[in-house]
């Protein structure tokens, strides 16, 4: 998988708060191409597959449900440094140390209820997409 990628989710507060359009916006303001995108819904044992690897942490069965109450928009955008400028364009994981102008910043609700989700390194980005979406390569 080419390092120019990175997969993300506008997750269900931002999506049921009626962001999805401004955080849209901010992505490709912001120089990133959407190559594919979905409007669909984890269940929760979906939503628990995708953060496996927080299965030992206090917070993921809340997760699992936050992730799964209501729809997400998945998509995988395409960028020069994808991946890193994407963590800095949606800030930290706790809006309150987000800095300000980012994503969690602007738009997430709490430390879990955080708007988006980013992609943390190229492998991760294309499990990730390969997740939501087959036959990327044509893109
Ligand atoms: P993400 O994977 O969603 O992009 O977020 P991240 O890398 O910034 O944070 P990560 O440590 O991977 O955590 C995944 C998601 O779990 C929720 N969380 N809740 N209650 C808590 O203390 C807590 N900590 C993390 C957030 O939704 C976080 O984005
Ligand atoms: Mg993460």
């Amino acid at each position: 998988m080419a390092t120019n990628r990175t997969f993300t989710m506008i997750k269900p507060d931002a999506y049921q708060a009626g962001n999805s359009g401004a955080i849209i916006k901010m992505i490709e303001e912001a120089g990133f191409r959407i190559v594919a995108a979905k409007l669909t819904r984890l269940t929760p044992e979906r939503a628990g597959e995708f953060y496996a690897v927080h299965k030992e942490r206090p917070f993921y069965k809340d997760l699992c449900s936050y992730m799964s109450s209501g729809p997400i928009i998945a998509m995988i955008l395409e960028k020069d440094n994808a991946v890193a400028d994407f963590r800095k364009l949606i800030g930290a994981t706790n809006p309150a140390n987000a800095e300000p102008g980012t994503i969690r910043k602007l738009f997430a609700k709490s430390i879990e209820a955080n708007a988006i989700h980013g992609s943390d390194s190229d492998e991760n980005a294309a499990i990730e997409g390969a997740f939501f979406f087959s036959g990327m390569e044509q893109f």
